[in-house]
């Protein structure tokens, strides 16, 4: 449509969106659907959060806001910096804005210039490479496979950086893989952006709180801290507080990088929602205790899942360390043909006969920049998971 702009042309519609409205149809036509599309844990918001919610209702704190946050929670969310991750702030450091996608999105038309280019580690989100055509910049990929359990290698890192590279999205543990470096695997990467002053760092910690097996979550101003004054980190509480509706995510940070992200946001949507911001309070300063009991529930179910899906003919499944994703390869599947009669030519067809002939939805991997491979979401019931397996198994059984 020529009224449309040339800068909309340069964007996808979220593909991850796309199945979940695909898997929403079938199932109000009356299909016995499973989703493992979500994003989003399963669990409700904790009690104590949702109760400072409808606290600031009453109270009355329902106006306009300062910008890029009230001062109560830029101060929880230092502390939450200092206890977490050992990361000194100021509140004058900190911006909050409506979810951690929009905190990402304003860095980037705060800081992109045409041709700046970023790199990102695939498989990546699925919002990275369209926000930044969005801002006007480059998507730079650098692959990181199966064979490194899907982290980028410091020499894929060098390779990727040219003089015209701005920032590196770094995200641990990832979303699609719940790959997460230790500080080891880190400090690789730390070293090589150590000799590239040039490169900032726009850190994606989303997923911090939701690790297993007593691994230790570690953040790259943290590792190396001659880094800081050129790193965003970057954070929210849709996961760890499961508050994905709540819309609240923010991000620490040099003074002047902070205050232009506040410009770009002053002028498209204002502060984010008053009353989520004083949960969003509770949900840092409050108790913490929930955390521990849901990594565990989390642990189970990913064991569940990744041991199902290796019992699937032609699926090889790593173990991740945390979020709640696994990014099985169905190298060995492609070229066959589904019981259903549909030839398995990529990860789309897989994950499009998958759905259509056993009722189970997947994103497929050519969304997060990596084939031959698909997500899953196990933020759902034990009960879901093993039948979804079960199902993923039968159809693996009949590609012939
Ligand atoms: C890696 C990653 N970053 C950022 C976000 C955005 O989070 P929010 O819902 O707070 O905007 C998501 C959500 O799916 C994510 O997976």
């Amino acid at each position: 449509m020529a009224f449309l702009s040339d800068t909309l042309a340069r964007v996808k519609p979220s593909p991850t969106i796309a199945v979940t409205t695909k898997a929403q149809e079938l199932k109000a036509a009356g299909r016995d659907i499973i989703g493992l599309g979500a994003g989003e844990p399963d669990f409700d918001t904790p009690e104590n959060i949702k109760d400072a919610g409808i606290r600031a209702i009453t109270d009355g704190k329902t106006k306009y806001t300062a910008v890029d946050g009230i001062p109560e929670l830029k101060k929880a969310i230092c502390a939450k910096f200092k206890r977490d991750n050992g990361l000194e702030y100021t509140p004058a450091q900190v911006t909050v804005g409506s979810g951690g996608k929009q905190v990402l999105y304003n860095a980037f038309m705060a800081t992109l210039n045409p041709g700046d280019e970023v790199v990102i580690p695939a498989p990546y989100w699925v919002s990275y490479p369209d926000m930044i055509l969005l801002a006007g910049g480059e998507p730079v990929i650098a692959e990181a496979t199966i064979e490194t359990n899907f982290k980028l290698t410091p020499d894929s890192l060098e390779a990727a950086i040219t003089p015209k590279t701005k920032w590196l999205i770094f995200n641990s543990p990832s979303n699609p893989t719940g790959a997460a470096y230790s500080a080891e695997e880190l400090k690789g990467l730390t070293d090589v952006l150590m000799r590239h002053p040039h490169v900032w760092i726009l850190t994606d910690d989303m997923y911090e709180h939701l690790v297993f097996d007593n691994f230790v979550f570690a953040t790259p101003a943290q590792v190396e801290p001659e880094l800081y004054d050129r790193t965003l980190t970057m954070n929210g509480v849709s996961k760890a507080y499961s508050m994905t509706g709540w819309r609240i995510g923010y991000a620490a940070g040099p003074v002047a990088l902070i205050k232009a992200m506040a410009k770009v946001q002053s002028q498209s949507t204002s502060n984010p929602c008053s009353i989520s911001q004083w949960a969003a309070v509770e949900a840092l300063e409050g108790t913490q205790e929930f955390i521990r009991p849901n990594q565990s529930l989390f642990k189970g179910r990913r064991d569940l899942v990744v041991a199902g899906l290796n019992a699937c003919p032609g699926i090889n499944c790593a173990v991740p360390e945390g979020a709640f994703y696994v990014y099985p390869s169905i190298a060995d599947c492609i070229g066959k043909t589904s019981a259903g009669g549909v030839e398995i030519v990529d990860d789309e067809a897989f994950a499009s006969a998958l759905l259509e002939e056993e009722g189970v939805a997947v994103v497929f991997g050519a969304a997060f920049g990596l084939s031959p491979h698909f997500r899953v979401s196990y933020a759902t019931s034990n009960e879901a998971l093993t039948e979804a397996c079960a199902r993923i198994k039968r159809f693996c059984e009949g590609l012939g």
